[in-house]
């Protein structure tokens, strides 16, 4: 049997941090509603020479090196990006030149907030077929582009980074289940409705968000599918070391872990100080905690996304 496990992690977050006081000053906001309503204190903002694949190239080159993987090693690439450097090539196969490496398939996956578990339970389908055995994948975005920073219901909530793992074929699993799920119904409640057509944009390039909805959808789907995903790789929710929910809002993390009856302690929590980073929250949560040495070898831990879409989903996974 072929398994995948994750051999290494990484991310990057671009150097400028913004702190609430600075929406404070221009905005009908306060840095105590920010984090009351959210839990968030800073993110950070990447400067406008940095796109999404340089955020992916620093996350994956710490995440190469922790798994002491050669680039030329890598034979998949998926980036879980919103905000892809272009229309077209997709920054998978932008990364996949800036790595240094040709011929290995690359692709974007865009399943918004939720994109790092689709395209970890992808790669991990690939290592299974057996036609892979090194992939990478990053989640990295710089949704501080499609936000409008007059709008204080949403430009508070946002910012830029980037997270990767490697996914190496292993005899033992790694990657225990994954379930992946999504309701077009709802792309109502969380868009950035605009495209571009004949050199305008038609629609709105901003990011658009019913935020109340979206945050019970969140809490509903995210205690859904972790009990599914616990559930079909015959584990107990108690077998869980950390869970690892979309940093979205602290809100939205405490109320899953209460329903799902885990204890804080098991809980990871870096939405105060990266804010919603998108598809880059759950692998920028992992690595920062693999770092910290808290989350070690032999630790179970379920992650968790959700977002536009609408998409949600959640991978078990032994470190
Ligand atoms: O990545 C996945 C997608 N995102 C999420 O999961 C986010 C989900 N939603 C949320 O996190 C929360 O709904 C928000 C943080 C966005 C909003 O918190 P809320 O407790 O649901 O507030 P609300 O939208 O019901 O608004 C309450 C009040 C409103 O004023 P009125 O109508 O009561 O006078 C808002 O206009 O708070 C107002 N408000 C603000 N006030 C100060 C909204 N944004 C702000 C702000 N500062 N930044």
């Amino acid at each position: 049997m072929i398994y995948s496990r994750i051999v290494g992690t990484g991310s990057y977050l671009p150097p400028r941090v913004v702190k609430n006081s600075e929406f404070a000053a221009r905005l009908d906001t306060s840095d105590q509603w920010i984090r009351e309503r959210t839990g968030i204190v800073q993110r950070h903002i990447a400067d406008e020479s940095q796109a999404s694949s340089d955020l992916a190239l620093e996350a994956s080159r710490a995440a190469l090196a922790a798994a002491e993987v050669r680039p030329q090693d890598v034979d998949l690439i998926i980036v879980a990006t919103s905000t892809p450097d272009f229309i077209f090539p997709s920054t998978a196969c932008l990364l996949q030149a800036k790595l240094g490496i040709r011929n290995c398939p690359a692709f974007d996956m865009q399943a918004v907030c939720s994109g790092f578990v689709y395209a970890l339970a992808t790669a991990d389908n690939f290592i299974r077929a057996g036609t892979h055995k090194r992939a990478l994948v990053i989640g990295a975005e710089v949704f501080s582009r499609i936000l409008d920073w007059n709008d204080r219901g949403t430009c508070v909530l946002f910012g830029d980074g980037a997270g990767a793992v490697v996914l190496a074929s292993a005899e033992r699993p790694g990657l225990h289940a994954s379930v992946l799920r999504a309701d077009g119904s709802h792309a109502g409640i969380l868009s950035v409705p605009g495209n571009v057509c004949g050199g305008r944009i038609i629609g709105s390039p901003f990011l658009q968000m019913q935020g109340a909805q979206v945050f019970k959808f969140a809490v509903k789907v995210l205690d859904e599918v972790a009990r599914e995903t616990v559930a079909a790789a015959g584990m107990d929710l108690m077998d869980i070391d950390w869970l690892i929910p979309h940093q979205a809002n602290v809100r939205i993390l405490e109320a899953t872990a209460r329903k799902l009856n885990l204890p804080h302690e098991r809980l990871v929590v870096t939405v105060d100080h990266h804010g919603n980073t998108s598809a880059a929250s759950v692998p920028l949560a992992l690595d920062e905690f693999v770092r910290a040495g808290k989350i070690r070898a032999g630790h179970r831990v379920l992650m968790q996304g959700v977002g536009g879409g609408f998409t949600w989903g959640a991978t078990l996974a032994t470190m």
